[in-house]
């Protein structure tokens, strides 16, 4: 089986698809190898993230990893959402196959690319290392 259970799984049933409305961090990024594209909305209460959607132009390996991704971000202050890897994101899926590696770092970039707008509109003042690739 090429595909893990996990990844069929959010592949068929994703979890948090959508845009949320007044969404407090707004992130889209492209996939330079496929020109696959990602949207990532989060909610963001005293630096918690209370919600996350996100809509994919994308292969089924990019779904899966949005899908986990919101759900790992889910609750968490944004600082520990920065943290989240592609690594992180494809070990909880319990693997992907390599040629599909990079579909898991939209997943990864469109998260910190959130997380970089709300602490735009919000003044807070980060380390530009955080978000450079
Ligand atoms: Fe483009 Fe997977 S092939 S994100
Ligand atoms: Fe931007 Fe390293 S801090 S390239």
């Amino acid at each position: 089986m090429l595909y893990s259970e996990k990844v069929m799984d959010h592949f068929r049933n994703p979890r948090n698809v959508g845009e949320i409305e007044n969404a407090d961090g707004v992130g889209q990024v492209g996939n330079a190898k496929c020109g696959d594209i990602m949207r990532m909305t989060l909610k963001i209460d005293d630096g918690v993230i209370t919600d996350a959607k996100f809509t994919t132009f994308g292969c089924g390996s990019a779904i899966a990893t949005s899908s986990i991704a919101t759900e790992m971000i889910k609750g968490k202050p944004v600082s520990e959402a920065l943290e989240l890897s592609n690594k992180a994101v494809v070990e909880a899926l319990d693997g992907l196959p390599a040629h599909k590696i990079h579909c898991s770092v939209l997943a990864e970039e469109a998260v910190k690319a959130a997380v970089k707008d709300y602490y735009d509109k919000n003044h807070i003042a980060y380390d530009p290392k955080l978000f450079c690739e």
